[in-house]
C-alpha cells in the first residue's frame, strides 16, 4: 500500500525563505518546507521520478533534488525555466560565481552595445540605462550560454547552465529593484511607465552594484549551504533534474515514466503568469523566440481571448458544466462573451494538461496538486472539485483531500465588493493516484 502522504499547509510563507532559498521569491509557489516533508512522507524508492508540469520558480524539482530524487520541471515561461535552473546550482560553484561576475561587468564596463530600438528593455529604462544593462546581458550570454544550447531556432533555455542562469537571476533582480516604482501592491503585476512617464535613469555604478551586490548574496548564501550539507553525515546523494520549456496542454512526456507528480497548476483567477514577469522577459529579449504577448496568449489562465471555438467538453464534468452554464448567462456585461469564452480556454488546456500529465505516471503513481477556488462575480468556481472530476475521468482516483481556508486579496479589498460570496478562498491539497 502506499505511504500516507504528510500534508502541510501550502499556503506561501516569506518568512520560511531565507538563505539560498531567499533569492527566488517568484510569485505562486508553495513553500520548500511543504515539497520536501510531503515528497519525504512517500517514501518512494532509489531512481524514483518527480514532475512538476507547471514548476513556476521550481520548489518541487528543489526539493526533489536535495532528497536525491530524479525530478522533471516543465514551465512555459523562459523566466521561470531560468530562475528554476539557477535554483540547481551545486554548492560546490559558491566561488566561481563572483569572479564571473567581475569580467562580465568589466567587458559591459568597457563596451556598452549599440541597443535596437525595440529592445524591450526600453519600456522602463530611459536609453543609457537600457544599453549598460544590455550590456551585461550579452557578456553574461557570450561568455556562458555555450554553443550547444544555440540553434537556427534560437537558444534553447532548457540547456541553458547553473551558472549563467545563476548570474541572470542576479541582473533580473538588479532590474526588478530599478523598477520598484512601477510595481503595484498586487505582486502578480508589474506595469510599464506610461507614454509621458519618465523612464528610469540608473548610472552604470548603480546598475554594476545591484548585480554585484546580489551575486555576492548568492555566492555566500551558496557557500553557506555546502557547509550546511558537510555536516550532513547521511548526505543524500543529488538527484538529477531536467527543467524544459514546453506547453502543458501539448507537452510530450514519456507514457508510464513519472513515480510522483507534485504541483500547483495555474488558478483561474485571471492572473497573467507573464505580467508578473515582464521585465525578467525584456531582460531575457535576444534569447526569446516567442514575444511576450503571443507567450501570454498560451497561458493557462491568460486573460487573452482565445482565437479558435472552443465547446465544452463532458470530461470537463458536470460542476463544470453546471457553472460555465451560469457564467454564460449572468446578467452582467461581457460575461457571455469575453468571460465566458477565457474560462472555456481555461478548462479546455487544463484538461489536456491534465490528461496528459495522467498518461505520464505509472500504474499506481501519484499526482499532488495544490489548487484554489474562486468567485465569478456570486459564482462558485469550485476548481478543486472541477479538477477531481477532471482527473477522474482520465483515470485518476482522488484519494485524498485536505483543505487551508485562505484569507485573500478579495478580503482585503472586501468593502469594495457588490457580490455575496464568503470571504477568502479555499485552497485545497488533491491526492490522486492512476
Ligand atoms: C501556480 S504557478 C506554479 C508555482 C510553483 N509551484 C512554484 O513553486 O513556484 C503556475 C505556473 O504555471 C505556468 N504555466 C501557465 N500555463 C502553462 C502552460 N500552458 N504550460 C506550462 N506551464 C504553464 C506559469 O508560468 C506558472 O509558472
Amino acid at each position: 500500500m502506499a505511504a500516507r502522504l504528510r500534508i502541510n499547509s501550502p499556503k506561501r510563507n516569506k518568512r520560511l525563505q531565507t538563505g539560498w532559498e531567499g533569492f527566488f521569491p517568484y510569485y505562486a509557489g508553495f513553500p520548500e518546507l511543504f515539497a520536501r516533508e510531503l515528497l519525504q512522507s512517500a517514501k518512494l524508492p532509489r531512481g524514483a521520478v518527480i514532475l512538476d508540469p507547471w514548476n513556476g520558480s521550481g520548489t518541487t524539482t528543489y526539493a526533489a533534488n536535495a532528497l536525491g530524487l530524479n525530478a522533471v520541471g516543465i514551465d512555459l515561461n523562459p523566466v521561470m525555466i531560468i530562475v528554476a535552473r539557477a535554483r540547481l546550482l551545486p554548492p560546490s560553484e559558491a566561488d566561481h560565481l563572483r569572479p564571473l561576475a567581475a569580467t562580465i561587468l568589466s567587458h559591459a564596463h568597457s563596451a556598452p552595445p549599440t541597443l535596437s530600438p525595440d529592445d524591450a528593455l526600453l519600456g522602463w529604462f530611459e536609453p543609457e540605462t537600457a544599453a549598460f544593462i544590455r550590456g551585461i546581458e550579452q557578456n553574461i550570454r557570450r561568455s556562458l550560454v555555450g554553443s550547444m544550447t544555440k540553434s537556427p531556432e534560437g537558444v534553447h533555455l532548457d540547456k541553458i547552465s547553473g551558472t549563467a542562469a545563476t548570474l541572470y537571476v542576479a541582473l533580473f533582480a538588479a532590474c526588478r529593484k530599478l523598477v520598484a516604482r512601477f510595481q503595484s501592491s498586487n505582486p502578480t503585476w508589474l506595469r510599464a511607465p506610461k507614454k509621458d512617464e519618465a523612464r528610469v535613469v540608473a548610472a552604470q555604478i548603480v546598475v554594476a552594484r545591484s548585480f554585484g551586490d546580489n551575486v555576492r548574496g548568492m555566492s555566500a548564501a551558496l557557500a553557506l549551504k555546502r557547509e550546511a550539507d558537510r555536516l550532513l553525515t547521511n548526505a543524500p546523494r543529488i538527484g538529477d533534474s531536467k527543467i524544459l520549456l514546453s506547453d502543458t496542454a501539448t507537452m510530450a512526456l514519456e507514457n508510464e515514466s513519472i513515480d510522483l507528480a507534485l504541483t500547483s497548476p495555474p488558478y483561474c483567477t485571471r492572473i497573467d503568469y507573464t505580467a508578473a514577469t515582464r521585465i525578467e522577459l525584456a531582460v531575457l529579449g535576444p534569447l526569446l523566440s516567442t514575444g511576450a504577448r503571443a507567450l501570454g496568449k498560451q497561458m493557462i489562465g491568460t486573460t487573452q481571448v482565445p482565437d479558435n471555438t472552443i465547446d465544452v467538453d463532458a470530461t470537463w464534468g458536470k460542476t463544470c458544466a453546471a457553472f460555465l452554464k451560469q457564467l454564460k448567462a449572468h446578467p452582467s456585461k461581457a460575461s457571455g462573451g469575453y468571460y465566458y469564452r477565457t474560462h472555456l480556454d481555461y478548462y479546455d488546456k487544463m484538461t489536456r494538461s491534465i490528461e496528459r500529465l495522467a498518461s505520464a505516471l505509472k500504474p499506481g503513481g501519484r499526482a499532488i496538486l495544490v489548487v484554489q477556488d474562486s468567485y465569478y462575480k456570486e459564482l462558485h468556481n469550485d476548481l478543486p472539485k472541477i479538477i477531481s472530476e477532471i482527473g477522474q475521468a482520465h483515470g485518476l482516483s482522488l484519494k485524498q483531500r485536505k483543505d487551508f481556508h485562505l484569507r485573500s486579496m478579495s478580503d482585503i479589498h472586501r468593502g469594495r465588493l457588490s457580490y455575496e460570496r464568503p470571504s477568502g478562498a479555499t485552497e485545497s491539497v488533491l491526492c490522486f493516484a492512476r
